[in-house]
């Protein structure tokens, strides 16, 4: 209306952005086993590093727990879109439980990858970040000490091993396209007859969030990126902005925006993480509007078809 005095706001918001083939699988699993097992159904880890989904899953009768032990006796398990050590479906095996498997399709294929590496003698390095659920899940796929985690390029540079030892490298699905680049050019130099995937392990969708984030910052004062602080594709993404030379903000949803934040900004960027709902963006966008006479673009720099088929249990 003409007495609306709120300050016009250029929003540039990156496609693709949120849920990835593999979140929306992992999610599908565990509302399916809901409906086929009745509640409760069994979580082993955060099903997604996102606490707007877990809160959700909860709500429905999801129980989330962080090691099997906490699973009584018979009840439906489902094990993480991040992977799960070799350990874990062994144990489910032993106690006789009904487990779901929602892995990634495209973190099992580098386990599967693993595998391969150690029957063929050669022992792996492994890049990705310490601590991470997918790399515990990755290094627990091959016997102790048979893959070696680096972390960064000073870890390259100490990496030593005895002549004639046969290497490979593996990444996780999450890492930042760039400084990934970076560490494995510094690798093949160090060790030029290792053997790798052609590029590395990076996922599709976090490549793409990745690219869709350099097409918005750019041109924005400020970026958010939505997700968890404990989901390492989300984490890239500020990261990626920031490499752009624009602040960038992790948030998990809009409550998190200082309002302070905006002050000078007159075209801010939005995105989110493989993890986050799309739902939490349109929250993001109608707070952004409550303030701000908001414009939005969005810019789209690829589309994605990609969809993971669910475990047979589910679709028999
Ligand atoms: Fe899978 Fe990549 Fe999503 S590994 S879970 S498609 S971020």
């Amino acid at each position: 209306s003409d007495t609306d005095v709120r300050p016009a706001l250029t929003l540039l918001i990156a496609a693709p952005r949120g849920f990835c083939a593999g979140v929306d699988r992992a999610i599908e699993i565990v509302e399916r086993s809901l409906e086929r097992y009745g509640s409760p159904v069994y979580v082993r880890h955060e099903i997604v590093h996102n606490q707007y989904v877990v809160e959700g899953l909860k709500a429905k009768g999801a129980i989330f727990v962080e090691e099997l032990d906490e699973v009584p006796d018979g009840a439906p398990v489902v094990f993480s879109a991040h992977g799960v050590p070799k350990s874990v479906p062994q144990e489910a095996q032993r106690r006789g439980l009904d487990y779901l498997d929602a892995t990634c399709p495209l973190v099992s294929k580098v386990h599967r990858q693993a595998e391969r590496q150690i029957e063929a003698g050669r022992h792996i390095l492994f890049i990705g970040h310490r601590g991470h659920p997918e790399v515990i899940g990755t290094m627990g796929q091959v016997p102790e000490g048979q893959m070696t985690l680096v972390e960064t390029m000073k870890d390259v540079e100490l990496l030593e091993f005895a002549p004639g030892t046969e290497l490979s490298f593996l990444t996780q699905t999450t890492l930042s396209v760039d400084d990934t680049a970076a560490m494995v050019e510094a690798i093949r130099l160090k060790f030029p007859q290792i053997v790798g995937p052609k590029a590395e392990d990076i996922c599709y969708a976090t490549s793409n969030r990745q690219a869709a984030v350099k097409e918005i910052a750019p041109g924005s004062d400020l970026v958010l990126v939505i997700g968890s602080p404990n989901s390492s594709n989300s984490v890239r993404l500020v990261e990626v902005a920031e490499k752009c030379g624009t602040e960038a903000r992790l948030i998990q949803r809009a409550d998190d925006i200082d309002r302070a934040w905006l002050e000078g900004v007159g075209t801010l960027g939005l995105t989110a993480g493989a993890s986050a709902p799309e739902k939490l963006v349109r929250e993001v966008v109608d707070r952004l509007s409550e303030w701000r006479t908001v414009e939005e673009h969005t810019l789209v720099s690829a589309v994605e078809k990609m969809v993971f088929k669910l475990p047979r249990q589910l679709t028999e």
